[in-house]
């Protein structure tokens, strides 16, 4: 048993960061025969690709993918832990999984994530939901061979995560989700700290992978047909700093628009290190999508500062700017925190006038949730919850308005698509995203599937747009 530790988690290794290489166990290979699995993902894409990993090291060991929970013979939630409220759906959900246990005791249940790597939500599954079979963490998804193996012969919960952060695995194997569009770590980890966030705690230290293993994936992909590439990281224009090397983000955005794949997306971008090399590459292109997902977090300078968050909402626009002038055509969304301890209506005032500055393609938008062990969550908070949500409904009611307006200059227009899905809205369409992450959709046959046409523009809403095809 190895249990995890915020003090640990918080602190930074030297250690070198080693590069090793996915390999299982042989005498693992039959483990799951004649068994099914379902994995339950929360949270962002990080979470989405490691379960992508974690369905390919169980297909390795024999299981096949279910069609729901209810009839799988194991189930793993790979969990969030960045708010309260996907906290407290995984809660909810290990509350299910006791009685789905109960009813069928040959279950096998798990968890996994970042929730997985927080101190007082393993305790708390040790003291009351100890019917789990597995507990691992974000650094030990390639060891789930042996941990699953552990926890069947010992017939007890097997709880195995590390707070010091792991190697880099590479050639892991993966059961993409899609055939169009492919996620590439590019780096693990997040070392910026800012004082609300778990992220550094548990996803460890910043680690880049290795330029010709990331570039030598990217070509992999394209000539398995893929159509894009999405370069993950939580900090992805930090990518390289840990190396010591020659080359940066935007060597690497330059090697991997090369390659030829014919989209080219990366998220999420910090302003901190979002270097002119970078805004050049991204204009200069045509490979590389003019979409950026800039986080502004708030537009208050005092707040700012609390957030630890190193940039000031005047140089913020600086960059907005300049990536406004420089990248053709660029759409760029963002996400805010209101309500973040001791934010007065100045300082929500102050957020609402760079949105109305910046007029976001859209905006993911938060209210502050407390995380145990980052520094915020110590901090005095005196605004009453009523106050917070009122601010939220505000900030939302203007960024809806932007979004709409942004959509409306489509009206009319042609713009690319990819066509990656049946439309969740009408069975007779296709939904897809343009260049500048648009969702649309589209009335296209089926066989369009995975092609990036040209559609015209006939409809315009606040979330997505309908389009034909041109
Ligand atoms: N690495 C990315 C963000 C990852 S988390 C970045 O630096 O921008 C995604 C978003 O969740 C953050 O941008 C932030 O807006 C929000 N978030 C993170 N911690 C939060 C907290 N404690 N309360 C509310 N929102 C939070
Ligand atoms: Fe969290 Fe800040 Fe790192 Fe983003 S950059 S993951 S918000 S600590
Ligand atoms: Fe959530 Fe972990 Fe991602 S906390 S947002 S799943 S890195």
């Amino acid at each position: 048993m190895l249990v995890p530790h915020l003090d640990k988690a918080k602190r930074r290794t030297k250690n070198e960061v080693k590069v090793r290489k996915y390999k299982m166990a042989k005498d693992l290979k039959n483990l799951g025969l004649g068994k099914s699995y379902f994995i339950k993902t929360y949270g962002c894409q990080m979470n989405v690709h490691d379960s992508e990993n974690i369905k390919a090291i169980l297909e390795d060991m024999s299981f096949k993918e279910a069609e729901s929970m209810e009839v799988a013979d194991l189930i793993l939630l790979n969990t969030c832990a960045i708010r309260e409220n996907a906290h407290n759906k995984v809660f909810g959900m290990i509350g299910r999984l006791k009685h789905m246990k109960e009813e069928r005791p040959n279950l096998i249940t798990g968890i996994c994530g970042c929730m997985a790597q927080e101190e007082i939500v393993v305790d708390e599954i040790l003291k009351k939901y100890s019917f789990l079979d597995v507990v691992f963490g974000t650094h030990n998804i390639d060891e789930l061979p042996e941990i699953l193996n552990k926890a069947i012969h010992n017939k007890k919960i097997e709880v195995d995560v590390y707070s010091c952060e792991g190697d880099i695995i590479e050639d892991m194997p993966v059961k993409r989700d899609s055939k169009y569009k492919a996620w590439v770590n590019i780096m693990y980890g997040c070392d910026k700290f800012c004082t609300y966030c778990i992220v550094p705690y548990t996803r460890g230290k910043q680690r880049s992978r290795r330029f010709e293993d990331i570039i030598k994936e990217v070509q992999s992909l394209k000539e398995e047909g893929y159509k894009e590439v999405t370069l993950l990281g939580q900090n992805v224009n930090a990518y390289g700093k840990d190396l010591g090397l020659e080359y940066d983000m935007g060597d690497l955005l330059e090697a991997v628009a090369k390659t030829g794949v014919e989209r080219v997306r990366f998220v999420t971008s910090h302003h901190w290190d979002f270097t002119d090399k970078m805004i050049e590459v991204i204009g200069k292109y045509p490979n590389i999508m003019p979409y950026i997902h800039l986080p502004l977090q708030s537009g208050s300078n005092r707040i700012l500062k609390l957030m630890g968050r190193r940039y000031t909402k005047e140089s913020y626009l600086e960059l907005f700017d300049k990536i406004k002038r420089l990248v053709p055509n660029v759409s760029i969304t963002t996400d805010i925190i209101v309500g973040f301890p001791g934010e007065s209506e100045e300082d929500f005032l102050d957020t609402l006038e760079v949105v109305k500055a910046c007029k976001y393609d859209s905006a993911f938008t938060f209210i502050f949730s407390p995380r145990e062990g980052t520094p915020a969550a110590k901090m005095k908070d005196d605004t009453p919850l009523s106050v917070k949500e009122e601010r939220l409904h505000r900030l939302n009611e203007l960024v809806n308005k932007y979004a709409l307006e942004a959509n409306q200059k489509y009206l009319g227009k042609v713009v690319p698509v990819l066509l990656e899905n049946v439309s969740e809205k009408n069975s007779d369409m296709l939904a897809g995203y343009t260049d500048t992450m648009k969702l649309v959709n589209v009335k296209a046959s089926k066989e369009k599937l995975g092609e990036i046409v040209l559609v015209k523009i006939t409809d315009v809403k606040t979330w997505s747009m309908d389009g034909e095809i041109a």
